[in-house]
């Protein structure tokens, strides 16, 4: 997820794009770039690290000009430095490209742009955008633009200016959001309504397939078909602090209503039109796949807890065994790792020191180690064999949640890749389940949408002092996610259990006093966990089952139920989750914790 802006109006272009990109520093941070029309053509200045290195490199050489773009990344390919950041130019350096998104085919692109002559200098799939500019340009920039969008396929927000057109910006959009805010004079292309509304509260929403010609006093919208219409026009009410948290309370509450596109944006095109799950990072012949003898995943906290859910899936599709371990145990326990083993090393900052160390262990003792993380250029993809990125975004809140979600949905690829690779699935195995996991973002927006009644059920528990969670297969990871999520913000003790444990100790635990959460969704266990519940109810405990919409009958056994869309047992995961991060939420929320920043937590743990 990265930030653009586009400025044309009277005022100094880089004084508006700078103050714009510094609103949507929450949308990547890794590196940010200007271009600005000037009076010899566009100058271009970019900076690898945060915007302030950008802002003082302008500072220190002003950048005269009206119209400009400019860019603020999230890398999604291509190691964060200055070669990679945005904008990006064609081979005059007469155009300039910022991007938001993800080119699916940007290498067919790049191979096709060098055949023709053009010199690519970034390792980007933005880059290939500027360049198809520059070949399909013949006086028209909306045209040429039109024709580029119609080459690309994926995700994109572009802002495009060129030296021929000095008094234009062309913006386009697919699957990534872009608003145009209309000022006195002047007009704004954006990912997100922050950049704007110092300047304006008129904003125009472009819809997927548009192509919009913008001047200083017009814009003129082209739909998918090519045909002028009329953009849905919008007055902002929001302040400046709700509009940089999409309108919610906190950033974990919008993080958690970006999980849908997290989801849908870490699966994007991993299932080939022939059927083959497409994880080329895994750099690994299928002969070298089903040579693995074991699969060892090295995580902490959340990381940990989908490394548990991958357990399931990769030992159930690929006939592979999975050990999984917190990295902080891993690393003194003389792990039995060699070449036969595959170690996955899970952690979203790609910085927690335990998990980087036990990436080191694993490699000293012969393994391969792969990383899946969710920033480009962490510590751990420079000191893995490969990375499996997830495309959550910057993740503000510290408690995890949309960088989990998107964590199991890579890690469904990983388990599809190898049981295809081992021949444990066939071709029509996993077409049928990725029907289901491509339906995902589409089942938890259903879930998100429907979340109304979690809040009142929160306000029965704000009081609590502790917790049972409780679950059986994949839903016990999930259990012990929710139990996190619910201790770290709410700082109620949780504690999760396998429910079948619940007779061997911890139902001494049981009073009305300390509510039990079950993940009761349906599955081969679902009558064992009803028992459970009912030995709970048994003891005056109090019950809360996450299950399946249609089970009337769970609803006779406990106080609330949070329902979830039916899938099968192995995908239920993500489902069943996100009531468990809402609960948690809501009763921290009524508690009065600060939800985005928990006492004693950080973001990224670096420290031992
Ligand atoms: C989860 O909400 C916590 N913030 C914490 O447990 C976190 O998952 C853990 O520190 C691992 O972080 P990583 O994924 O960046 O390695």
């Amino acid at each position: 997820m990265c930030g653009i802006v586009g400025y044309i109006g009277s005022r100094q272009a880089s004084d508006i794009l700078l103050g714009g990109l510094a609103r949507l520093e929450y949308r990547g941070y890794d590196s940010a770039g200007v271009a600005i029309m000037g009076t010899g053509g566009i100058d271009l200045v970019r900076r690898v690290g945060k915007l302030h290195h950008l802002t003082e490199a302008v500072a220190a050489c002003p950048l005269p000009g009206t119209v400009g773009i400019g860019h603020t990344r999230w890398a999604t390919h291509g190691r964060p430095n200055e070669q990679n950041a945005h904008p990006h130019a064609d081979c005059t350096g007469r155009i300039a490209v910022v991007h938001n998104g993800i080119i699916e085919n940007y290498l067919e692109l790049r191979e096709e742009l060098a055949a023709a002559g053009h010199v690519l200098r970034s390792q980007t799939d933005t880059e290939s955008v500027a360049h198809l500019v520059e070949s399909y340009y013949e006086g028209d920039l909306v045209t040429a633009v039109r024709r580029t969008v119609s080459r690309l396929t994926g995700s994109y927000a572009l802002a495009v200016v060129h030296e021929a057109e000095p008094d234009t910006i062309v913006a386009a959009r697919n699957d990534s959001p872009l608003i145009i805010g209309v000022g006195e004079d002047e007009t704004i292309v954006a990912s997100d309504i922050p950049a704007v509304l110092e300047h304006t509260r008129e904003v125009l929403v472009l819809e997927d397939g548009d192509v919009a010609l913008v001047r200083r006093d017009s814009v003129t919208v082209f739909g998918e078909d090519g045909v002028l219409r009329e953009p849905e026009r919008i007055h902002v009410e929001w302040d400046l602090d709700a509009a940089e948290k999409g309108g919610y309370e906190t950033f974990m509450l919008k993080e958690i209503n970006e999980q849908p596109t997290a989801i849908r944006e870490t699966l994007r095109g991993r299932l080939g039109s022939d059927g083959i799950v497409q994880l080329s990072e895994l750099a690994m012949t299928e002969a070298e796949i089903a040579a693995i003898e074991r699969v060892f995943i090295v995580a902490c906290g959340t990381s940990y807890h989908a490394g548990l859910v991958a357990k399931t899936l990769v030992e159930a599709w690929a006939r592979v065994p999975v050990e999984v371990d917190v990295s902080s145990e891993f690393r003194y326990r003389q792990p039995i790792v060699d070449s036969g083993t595959l170690v996955v090393a899970i952690t979203q900052s790609g910085e927690t020191a335990d998990t980087l160390a036990g990436v080191r262990e694993a490699r000293g003792r012969g393994a391969k180690a792969f990383a899946i993380t969710n920033v480009v250029g962490s510590r751990v993809t420079r000191e893995s064999d490969g990375v499996i990125y997830t495309h959550a975004g910057p993740e503000i809140g510290v408690a995890a949640t949309k960088t989990f979600t998107a964590q199991i949905a890579a890690l469904t690829v990983l388990a599809l890749k190898l049981a295809q690779a081992r021949g444990t699935l066939g071709k029509h195995d996993v077409a049928h389940i990725w029907d289901e996991v491509s339906r995902l973002p589409e089942t938890t927006e259903a879930i998100l949408g429907g979340a109304d009644g979690i809040e009142a059920c929160a306000r029965e528990y704000t009081g609590v002092r502790s917790s049972l969670f409780l679950g059986r297969g994949i839903g016990v990871p999930v259990a012990m996610e929710g139990a996190l999520k619910l201790k770290e913000i709410s700082y109620i003790h949780a504690e999760a259990y396998p429910a079948g444990e619940m007779k061997h100790g911890p139902i001494a635990l049981i009073t009305e006093e300390v509510p039990v959460v079950v993940v009761a969704t349906q599955g081969r266990t679902y009558e064992k966990v009803v028992s459970n519940i009912q030995e709970v109810r048994a003891r005056g405990g109090r019950v809360i089952a996450v299950a399946t919409h249609g089970d009337d009958e769970i609803a006779r056994h406990v106080e609330h139920v949070l329902y979830v869309p039916r899938t099968s047992e192995a995908i239920s995961a993500i489902p069943a989750t996100i009531p468990l991060q809402l609960l948690a939420y809501h009763i921290a929320t009524l508690r009065g914790c600060n939800v985005d920043q928990p006492r004693n937590l950080a973001k990224s743990v670096t420290v031992e």
